[in-house]
């Protein structure tokens, strides 16, 4: 989907270069998102809230203490 109508940035391309590390301002200097009209600079900056290597990943990771041993990880109980 475009973000930015006047740069023609998409969302794919900011999460991606967010994910490579880089902030807001590093990405607007980079793909000039919002640097004309300005109307995508909300949306654009929730993206790369949502896709910044400091998001927390937490939500996705399993804690070894509670895991039943069923997924594998290294808080499975030891075997035989
Ligand atoms: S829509 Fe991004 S600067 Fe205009």
């Amino acid at each position: 989907m475009i973000v930015c109508v006047c740069r023609r940035i998409s969302d794919r391309e900011i999460a991606r270069h967010a994910r490579a590390g880089m902030d807001f301002s590093d990405i607007q200097f980079e793909l000039g998102v919002a640097t004309q009209c300005g109307q995508c600079e909300g949306s654009a900056r929730e993206i790369v809230h949502q896709c910044s290597a400091n998001a927390p990943v937490a939500a996705i990771r399993r804690d070894p203490a509670s895991c039943g041993g069923g997924c594998g990880c290294a808080g499975a109980a030891p075997r035989g």
